[in-house]
């Protein structure tokens, strides 16, 4: 028996075999046919047959010989009751839904890679119908998804109960449904409606996907367009509510996510535009900045570090020479050997770098390295002639980092060398680099993952 098809059980008392009260006892009892109304129909009008009758947990009585008229009424009433009952359960499946969603999608919410099939792959498990036996949900769901960079093509995914997959259709563009711009629809018909313009293009679009439905809840806008399908029930306007409620969120969490990412754009872009300034007086050195930051990265992913900080180095190692914007440009550009003081001076620009970028938390990071990327593990570097674990790591990576890309560049006193050369440098030492000025595990992954930075050189000239 399928719960949907049973709306109401009229039910004798006097049967073969099981007793009228039996099996209404026995229905009441199962959480799969307890919300069916059951009418005893009884000659019984004794009071105690009727207390046992409430006892079976039937919802009324029908005293024989049958009245047709009142069988009529009193199964409509009921029928209305169900209905009722069957909304207000609806109702509560819906609140169940939206509450488990909205957790899964805040629990789950990472704006930097917001996904929206991800996400919209969570909102079908709400509402799609896993159950073979029951019909409160749709049995299918149907994305549709304007092409990526907004053209006019469409394409179309579909979710079968339970096959959480997607699968792939393709469909027409805008001229074949009419979508504008300032489109924007839900509704909803069951398979008794009468056909409107509307839901007759949305019949055509599912035949157009090879769709057989018999009702739908739907909404669409210019680039979006889900369609919950089969429910296999009257659709109510609780359903919609459901959907529009649910896609709601979805759109709140992926704008939020954009709005993150634009921040963050523009973030990294004022990091890296501060890093350029600094850089006006001093040699031309292309692309060092971004370099050194990706130089970084390669080191502390193979060293296992965080995500977080990983992030934060490849955006803020660009700063560790932003001091640099107060040493005098002549200074900058000398071409022969520096005299003591002037080495001393140049030095500062460590300190000055590090009070330029001030104390704010988002910065903690490019601060840090900024001051330690000339320290050195034996303590021979500066300015403070810190040794081995008193720098910080992420000043122990930069170090490798700055000198890797600095030995591969022209300067004006020195040639561009090739990277075989300056690994053999950085790794064995030439006198003025020398292997124990780096941190050991720091130079054990640069030997790992030297071949990234030859590529990383190469692509960012
Ligand atoms: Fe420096
Ligand atoms: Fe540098």
């Amino acid at each position: 028996m399928v719960t949907s098809e049973v709306a109401i059980i009229l039910l004798d008392v006097m049967m073969p075999g099981m007793t009228g009260f039996e099996l209404c006892a026995k229905l009441k009892g199962s959480e799969e046919y307890r919300h069916i109304p059951i009418v005893l129909l009884t000659a019984l009008t004794a009071k105690e047959a009727r207390i046992k009758g409430i006892e079976a947990g039937a919802d009324d009585f029908i005293s024989k010989p049958l009245d047709y008229s009142e069988v009529l009424a009193r199964t409509r009433m009921l029928l209305k009751a169900r209905e009722l009952h069957d909304n207000l359960a609806n109702a509560h499946a819906a609140i169940n839904s939206l509450t488990e969603f909205g957790k899964t999608l805040v629990e789950t919410f990472d704006p930097m890679r917001f996904d929206r099939f991800r996400a919209v792959d969570g909102l079908v498990d709400q509402i799609v119908r896993k159950d073979e036996r029951a019909s409160d949900k749709p049995s299918m769901i149907v994305l549709g998804v304007r092409e990526h960079g907004g053209g006019s093509s469409w394409q179309f995914y579909q979710w079968q109960r339970r096959a959480l997959e997607r699968s792939a259709l393709t469909f027409g563009n805008d001229e074949t449904w009419n979508i504008t711009k300032d489109m924007r629809n839900f509704g909803f018909f069951n398979q008794t409606d009468m056909a409107t313009p509307e839901s007759s293009k949305l019949r055509n679009l599912l035949a157009a996907l090879e769709v057989t439905a018999t009702d739908a809840a739907y909404y669409f806008d210019y680039d979006l367009c889900l369609i919950a399908l089969n429910f296999g029930r009257a659709i109510t306007r609780n359903d919609l509510a459901l959907l529009e409620n649910l896609l709601m969120q979805l759109r709140f969490m992926g704008s939020l996510s954009q709005q993150i990412i634009d921040l963050e754009d523009a973030f990294t872009y004022t990091v890296h535009a501060l890093a350029r300034a600094a850089e006006a007086n001093d040699e031309d050195t292309g692309n060092h900045i971004l370099r050194v930051g990706e130089f970084c990265a390669v080191i502390a992913t193979e060293l296992g570090c965080p995500e977080k900080l990983l992030t934060a180095m490849r955006t803020q190692a660009p700063l560790h020479d932003v001091g640099k914007i107060h040493i005098h440009p002549d200074l900058l550009r000398k071409r022969g050997k520096l005299t003591d003081e002037e080495f001393a001076e140049m030095q500062q620009h460590v300190v000055y770098g590090a009070k330029i970028i001030g104390a704010h938390p988002r910065l903690e990071i490019g601060a840090q390295m900024t001051i330690s990327h000339h320290e050195k593990w034996d303590g021979s570097g500066y300015p403070f002639g810190l040794r081995a674990e008193q720098i910080p790591l992420t000043g122990r990576i930069m170090t490798i980092a700055d000198q890797y890309d600095a030995l591969r560049s022209h300067r004006p006193y020195k040639p561009a060398l090739d990277h075989d050369t300056v690994f053999r440098i950085i790794t064995a030492g030439d006198g003025r680099t020398m292997p124990h000025h780096f941190d050991p595990q720091v130079l054990a992954a640069f030997r790992r993952k030297s071949s990234l930075f030859g590529e990383i050189y190469d692509r960012l000239p």
